[in-house]
């Protein structure tokens, strides 16, 4: 039998420290920076973030802002910002989701302003916040998703060390309406450990 875990009482950061980024839980002074973000990154989400259609105003922003302060306080959904250290740019956002706790597991999402591309942010990204599910949040494991076409977002998992694990065939729907095949990629506490050492 495993304990009966209250996600509620986990003390969290509200910031995970990297080389070159800081992950932050939003605030609501955060709006403006991810409008901004949202509003240059469009076009490159559109084909794999359906949600960009919807988030069409600096009201929204505020919105969401507020709606993920709640759900990060009820440890139901735990997104956060992506800065830069050096200039504190606004790079993008990353979050732990889907949120299992009766193993415990959840998925890991992200995205990026396109001019912030290729740099490694992400994989940094992904790091942070694995160590984070792991440690604070518990996991036992934590997987990463994403079209079998989006071959940027499906290059991601393997350098921050998950497993790839299934191809799900017509699992989505594409943005045009398409089915899709899906890429799971997974890490298992063992796995953690292992890379961890
Ligand atoms: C998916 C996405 C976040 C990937 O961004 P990315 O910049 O390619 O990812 P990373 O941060 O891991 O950077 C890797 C790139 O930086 C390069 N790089 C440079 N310095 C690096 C470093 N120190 N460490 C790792 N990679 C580095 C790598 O070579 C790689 O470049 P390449 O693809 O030209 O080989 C981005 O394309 C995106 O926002 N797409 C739209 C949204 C989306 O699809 N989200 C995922 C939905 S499932």
């Amino acid at each position: 039998m495993t304990e009966k875990l209250k996600p509620i009482l986990f003390d969290v950061p509200s910031e995970l420290i990297g080389e070159r980024v800081v992950l932050r839980a939003f605030r609501d002074e955060h709006a403006p920076d991810l409008w901004n973000a949202v509003e240059a990154s469009r076009a490159h989400l559109k084909p794999w973030m359906p949600w960009v259609n919807d988030h069409n105003s600096l009201e929204f922003s505020r919105e969401y802002v507020r709606r993920m302060q709640a759900k990060w306080i009820l440890r139901e959904d735990l997104p956060m910002g992506i800065w830069r250290k050096g200039d504190g740019q606004f790079l993008g956002a990353t979050g732990l989701h889907r949120m299992d706790w009766s193993v415990p597991s959840m998925e890991i999402g992200y995205w990026l302003r396109p001019d912030a591309r290729g740099n490694g942010y992400v994989t940094e990204a992904v790091k942070l916040i694995t160590q984070f599910a792991f440690t604070h949040m518990r996991a036992e494991r934590v997987t990463i998703c994403c079209s079998s076409k989006n071959l940027r977002s499906a290059g991601v998992p393997p350098r921050a060390g998950y497993v790839h694990e299934a191809t799900m065939r017509h699992e989505r729907r594409d943005a045009d309406g398409n089915l899709d095949d899906t890429e799971r990629f997974a890490m298992s506490r063992a796995d953690f450990d292992k890379l961890h050492g």
